[in-house]
Parts: C-alpha cells; structure tokens; sequence
C-alpha cells in the first residue's frame, strides 16, 4: 500500500525553499483557501441532511441563479481569506465588485469561484471550488488591477469534492494533486509534476448544443463520432459531468479534451464560462501539465480581461487534440 507522507503544509515549506515567488504570506494565503475547502467540504457532506442546499435564493451578477450553497461557500471562503494585510482584494462569481481588504499593504488580488457546477447540488453530483491568485501593481483602482492576463498568475487552485476529495495546484513549476485524508483532516499529496498525455480518444462536450457551435467545433466533434470509419481512423468516447472541475480533473487524470465553445446563443455574452476565475485558473494548470488551452482562435492565457466577470469560449485539453481544433478555425 501506498503511503501518503507530504502534508501540503510541508510542501508549500518546500516549494519555498526553490520558488521565489512563493513568499511566506502566499503560503498562508494558501493554507487558508485549502482550510476554507475544507469546511465547504464538510458542508457538502451533510448533503440533504444540511437542509436544501441547492434551493435557488437570489439572482447572481451573472444573471443566474444563486444556490443557498454558492452564498454559504462564497462566505467561507471570504472567512478564511479576506483577511490580514497580504491580499489587496477579492473577486468572486458570486459577488458584483471585489472585496477590499488591504488597500496599501496588499501583495495579491484572488479570484474565486465558490462552487463550481451548482447545478450538481440537488443530485449529489461532483462539484468543485476555483481559485486564481494575481501579484496587484500599485495601480490605485482596484477593480482594474484585476484586469490582467492569466498568464500574469502566479498560482491557481481548484478542489474537486469528489468521492475523494482532491486539491490540484500550479505555482508555475507543474502541477500538483492532493487528496484530503477524511480521517486526519489534512491534505496529502498524492500526485507530483503531472502530465496530460498528448493524443487522446476521449472528448467532453454539451452536445445539446450542437445546432449553435460554430463550424470548426462541428467538424472536430463529427470527425470523433465518425470514428475508425471516419477522418480520425479511431473510435471516440464522450463524457460529461457538467461541472468544469470535475471535468478537467479527468483531463488531467487521464487525457482528454473539454470545451465549452462559442456557440450562436452565447455570442451577446462572449461564450459560458468565466475567464478570470474558471478559464484562467483552470488554463494555467493545464498547461503546467503540459496541456493546451484556447478559445480555438488565441491561446486563453494571452487575452487581456476588460471585465471581471467575462466570459470566454474554452477548449483544453491534450495537446494534440487541441492544436488539431485550432488548426480547424484557422482553416475557417
Ligand atoms: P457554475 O456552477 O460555477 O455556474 O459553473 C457551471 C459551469 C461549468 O462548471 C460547467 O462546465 C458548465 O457550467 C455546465 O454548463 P451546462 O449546464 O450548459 O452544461
Ligand atoms: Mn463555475
Ligand atoms: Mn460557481
């Protein structure tokens, strides 16, 4: 049997040892978001015990619908960190303009997405927590200091409440796993400088939206379900579980590619998923992982946000693949 030795706590103290970038308050900063997922976690364990978690009670910036869960775990996570003089602000999906907090003293700026694919909640599915940590400039207006491109992050987070539940991390040298021993309460790692193989025969799409994706996205997909008798010469398998967390965590495991396109309903908002705390943090560890992740046109780490909240058409996943989907909307 495998033992678990390396608590994250011992591998931050590490990391620090060789990474520059990660300074004592970033450590901390850290620890609190690993500790604040655990209490989400927690929570999500009750499940229908814990009253009606996935009982809609607001309408969020996004103009969607706030889970009672989403506010619970926007407020942990707020709990753990919106404090100390090391993180400038805060910004989450679930709240309009970020959360100031250290003004003048404040090294960070961190994005989250409390609880990834909410709509998971009612039938006990996997859900996920996303966070993305930006350096802030002296820039004197907070909101735009936000305003940077993700390859700017000098860490990015998510947890995948799972069976098991995992914490995947990038400090811009590969990307790590942990998993949260229920027994001592403490993450263990349990996956080092990880790699996405680079061809795959798995693809992960809403293919309710087939009659809006745009052509190259069309092609791509019918090439896979045309299988060993099609263009591809191999046959295809699909999943997808409706919560980007869990999702790319396959990805990662196990290869793959995952989209989220643009599609014709989603032009006005400029795609689904959003860039600043979903695309961003989830690109970056993708790609430590030796992963690629595009809008099919540019790479997502290289667009500049305008907004906070904006959203972004994504395709990540093994390399191979999504140099293939980009090379059809070059061909388009
Ligand atoms: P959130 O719950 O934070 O709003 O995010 C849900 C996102 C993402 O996790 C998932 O990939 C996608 O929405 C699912 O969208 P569909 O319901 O359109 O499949
Ligand atoms: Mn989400
Ligand atoms: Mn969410």
């Amino acid at each position: 049997m495998k033992l678990f030795k390396t608590t994250f706590a011992e591998f931050l103290q590490f990391e620090a040892l060789k990474n520059q970038t990660l300074k004592e308050d970033l450590s901390e900063l850290i620890l609190n978001i690993a500790d604040s997922c655990k209490g989400i976690r927690k929570i999500l364990s009750q499940g229908y015990l814990g009253g009606d978690l996935g009982a809609v009670v607001d309408i969020n910036v996004q103009e969607e619908d706030q889970k009672k869960l989403d506010v619970i775990s926007n407020s942990i996570i707020l709990e753990y960190c919106a404090k100390g003089s090391s993180v400038k602000a805060l910004a989450s999906e679930e709240m309009e303009k970020p959360v100031v907090v250290a003004p003048r003293s404040g090294k960070y700026l961190m994005l989250f997405d409390p609880l990834d694919g909410s709509s998971n909640i009612d039938i006990n599915g996997p859900v996920g927590t996303i966070i993305s940590i930006l350096p802030s400039s002296s820039c004197g207006d907070i909101e735009q200091d936000f305003l940077q491109p993700g390859s700017n992050q000098i860490a990015a987070i998510y947890v995948l409440y799972g069976p098991s539940t995992n914490l995947v991390l990038t400090l811009g040298n590969g990307t790590y796993e942990f998993t949260l021993s229920p027994v001592e309460d403490e993450f263990f790692l349990t996956g080092s400088k990880l790699e996405i193989p680079a061809d795959t025969s798995e693809f992960d799409i809403n293919s309710s939206n087939y009659r809006f994706w745009e052509k190259p996205v069309r092609r791509y997909i019918e090439e896979c379900l045309e299988g060993k008798d099609g263009a591809r010469g191999r046959d295809f398998n699909m999943r997808w579980v409706g919560a980007m967390v869990c999702d790319v965590h396959r990805v990662l495991s196990r290869g793959g590619t995952f989209m989220y396109p643009m599609d014709e309903k989603l032009r006005t908002k400029g795609g689904r998923l959003r860039l600043m705390y979903e695309a961003n943090p989830m690109s970056f560890i993708i790609e430590q992982a030796g992963g690629l992740a595009s809008t099919g046109y540019q790479r997502i780490l290289e667009v500049q946000p305008t907004n906070l909240h904006q959203r972004i058409p994504v395709i990540l996943g093994s390399k191979n693949e999504i140099e293939l989907i980009n090379s059809y909307h070059i061909d388009y």
